[in-house]
């Protein structure tokens, strides 16, 4: 009997990205292919990509290029490159062109066809190179490989219509459709069923789901979704701040299910900026909805995204940022320095920032986020929370999960508590994460 073939997927950039990874892995076993962890011994190995930044761009390019000498010993080998960058208008001949050993090529709007093209490769030495403009009608057989046991992914909507001037996802991921609600509600019904924990609804912007259809609003969705019978947590991401609405902050109030922890993306604490970005709310109007959370959710807390070095950021631009962060008082905050995207209108800004200066602010930024969170962490030793159990690091031979609000906490355990609700006693703390013990 021949030995069962294998298959590796490296994954960069947003959740998205890693829950469509596991629906490439439900089309690889389906093909009869099992997970394997080393890619040196794998027979497929697909590559998700992520071109949000540069640096995501470079990382995938550089560990495509270092296959090039494995793909030369192991000539059976399929290689395939999926995913945001190859979306990009004539991104996927030129992975071709430079890579030629890559022998399967597709974008994000026809991931589900990835079988295909697999199956197809197979039969034929030429490159399979398949990458779609038209993002199509919603493709509802997927048949995740979840490897996140007890959290599980859910789309709600795919692609975005914003189009914020730095950024290239609505380029690469089309315009915003959302699933039908029954489809959504049967799949977390199923979940809950199979003893997941955590559920997160996944979205650009969550908060806009089913304008311009006769499905619910976002609200409407999610107390339907926190209405259904089991013990599981919920989450959503993400939530663009212009459309955040009170109605939201109700439903988060009244249901006891979702999470005391909302990412509204900020991106910058300067109005002339946030113009610039196109992003639609003023530093006031943000203020605003954080306080109507806060007034329905007092305990809620709030993390973000923060850009800095957007084209034509003043020094004052950033000090206003930075205050920005100090008087909302993130638990924690993903600082980025900005990217110039080729096809965004922020592209052809004059006054790009140099380099020299993004790199002095995001250090000060991030200094500033981390001392937020240092300070919230400390406040936590003494503290009874209840978490989720979700893994356990082999690094520091300790279990680990999550309180609603988002923060990791590390615990001994005798047994094998991933998918418990625990409750522990915080004793110390160490950066941003927490250490408790059982009680
Ligand atoms: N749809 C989500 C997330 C989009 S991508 C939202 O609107 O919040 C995640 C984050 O990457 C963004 O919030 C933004 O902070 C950052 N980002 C997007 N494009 C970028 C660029 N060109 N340079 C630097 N950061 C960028
Ligand atoms: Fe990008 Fe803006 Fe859409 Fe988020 S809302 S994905 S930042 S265009
Ligand atoms: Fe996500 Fe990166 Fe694409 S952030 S949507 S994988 S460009």
């Amino acid at each position: 009997m021949s030995e069962q073939k294998s298959f590796h997927i490296v994954t960069y950039g947003c959740q998205m990205n890693v829950h469509e990874s596991e629906k490439i892995a439900g089309m690889l076993c389906e093909l009869g292919y099992k997970s394997c962890d080393e890619m040196q011994s794998a027979d497929v190995v697909v590559f998700n990509t992520c071109c949000i930044r540069e640096n995501a761009e470079n990382h995938a390019f550089g560990n495509i290029g270092m296959l090039k000498k494995l793909k030369a010993e192991k000539k059976d080998m399929i290689i395939a490159v999926g995913g945001c960058l190859p979306q990009q208008l004539g991104k996927a001949e030129n992975l071709h062109a430079k890579f030629p050993y890559v022998d399967v090529i597709f974008g994000t709007h026809n991931l589900h066809k990835l079988k295909e093209y697999i199956q197809l490769k197979r039969t034929q030495r030429k490159a399979v190179i398949k990458v779609e403009d038209d993002e199509g009608s919603i493709f509802e057989g997927d048949k995740p490989l979840r490897t996140s046991y007890p959290n599980a992914w859910v789309n709600i909507t795919y692609g975005c219509n914003n189009f914020c001037s730095y950024c290239i996802v609505p380029y690469v991921r089309g315009r915003e459709r959302s699933r039908k609600a029954e489809n959504i509600i049967a799949e977390v019904e199923e979940l809950v069923k199979k003893g997941y924990k955590e559920i997160t609804l996944l979205g650009q912007n969550v908060n806009s789901y089913g304008n311009g259809t006769n499905e619910l609003s976002f609200p409407e969705l999610l107390e339907k979704v926190a209405n259904i019978d089991g013990k599981f947590r919920l989450r959503f991401m993400t939530s663009h701040p212009k459309d955040f609405s009170e109605e939201l902050a109700k439903v988060i109030a009244r249901n006891p299910k979702i999470c005391h922890c909302v990412h509204l993306p900020v991106q910058s604490g300067s109005d002339e900026i946030l113009k610039a970005m196109n992003r639609k709310y003023t530093v006031e109007d943000y203020i605003k909805k954080i306080e109507i959370l806060k007034k329905h959710v007092p305990d809620c807390t709030v993390t973000t995204d923060l850009i800095v070095g957007f084209p034509n950021e003043s020094e004052e631009d950033f000090e206003a940022t930075l205050n920005l962060v100090k008087k909302v008082g993130y638990s924690s905050a993903f600082t980025f320095v900005y990217s110039k995207r080729d096809g965004t209108v922020a592209a052809k800004m004059p006054n790009q920032i140099p380099e020299e200066v993004s790199k002095v602010r995001i250090m000060k930024l991030v200094e500033l986020v981390n001392s937020l969170t240092r300070d919230q962490s400390s406040g936590y030793v003494g503290k009874t929370v209840e978490i989720l159990c979700e893994d356990f690091d082999k690094k520091k031979k300790l279990y680990c999960g999550r309180d609603e609000y988002g923060r990791m906490s590390y615990f001994e355990s005798n047994n094998n508590a991933i998918g418990e609700f625990v409750t522990l006693k915080i004793t110390k703390a160490n950066g941003i994460s927490l250490y408790g013990e059982r009680v």
